[in-house]
């Protein structure tokens, strides 16, 4: 999959891949992540529900302000042709920060085309290549079969055992995981071994 990651004016990064822009949300994108992220196949699976526009733009606030802080969350916009179609989070963990967590949407009217698929793509090769991260990881509900099927259909693998978490845990963070969730990893081998492929 054909990717490019340039910097933007500010220095955050701007990800082309061969349909998509992805690029750090501003408020200005705030009307249309409210239209989606309130559509209820998406509230299904999503913690966040904004409750109004003004409420996405606090959102869109808070999850711009830094880039690889500790402790944050970064949002991303999916762009298709200029218009957002879905949002992308890196989440940067404290401590030794050497691993990200990721959560994704896509709009439903955009569903079932790739774009996940792609815009996900898009921010592994952001947190290998660039960031120089050990792996990543995406934490999704155990009934949510669009998720498991994509982060699968990329190369995540559960991280099913206790010893892989602890290893993962001391090598640089890992996302907390309740009793209905499944905590799937991408390795930066896992990664480099697909990136031929995909
Ligand atoms: C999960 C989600 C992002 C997938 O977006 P998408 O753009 O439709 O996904 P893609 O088209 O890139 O699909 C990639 C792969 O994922 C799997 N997949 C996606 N949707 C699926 C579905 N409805 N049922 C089964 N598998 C599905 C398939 O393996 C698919 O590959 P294929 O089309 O070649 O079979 C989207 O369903 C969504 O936004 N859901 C609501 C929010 C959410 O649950 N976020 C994740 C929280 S952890």
């Amino acid at each position: 999959m054909n990717l490019r990651i340039k910097r933007d004016g500010a220095g955050l990064p701007l990800i082309q891949t061969e349909r998509l822009v992805l690029r750090t949300l501003s408020s200005l994108d705030a009307e249309a992540l409210f239209k989606y992220r309130s559509k209820a196949e998406v509230l299904r699976f999503q913690h966040f529900h904004p409750t109004s526009i003004e409420d996405a733009r606090d959102f869109i606030a808070r999850a711009s302000r830094s880039f690889t802080t500790e402790s944050t969350w970064h949002q991303f916009g999916i762009f298709l042709q200029n218009g957002l179609i879905g949002d992308i989070g890196v989440h940067f963990f404290a401590g030794k920060n050497r691993n990200c967590e990721i959560g994704y949407t896509v709009d439903p009217s955009y569903q079932r085309r790739g774009y996940a698929r792609e815009a996900v793509w898009g921010i592994v090769g952001l947190l290998f290549h660039e960031l120089k991260k050990e792996c990543v990881f995406a934490v999704v509900d155990v009934q949510n079969t669009p998720s498991i099927g994509l982060l699968r259909s990329i190369g995540f693998a559960e991280l099913s055992s206790a010893p892989k978490a602890a290893e993962a845990l001391q090598a640089g963070g890992m996302p907390e995981c309740a009793r209905e969730e499944v905590c799937f990893e991408l390795t930066f081998d896992a990664w480099r071994s697909r990136s031929t492929e995909l």
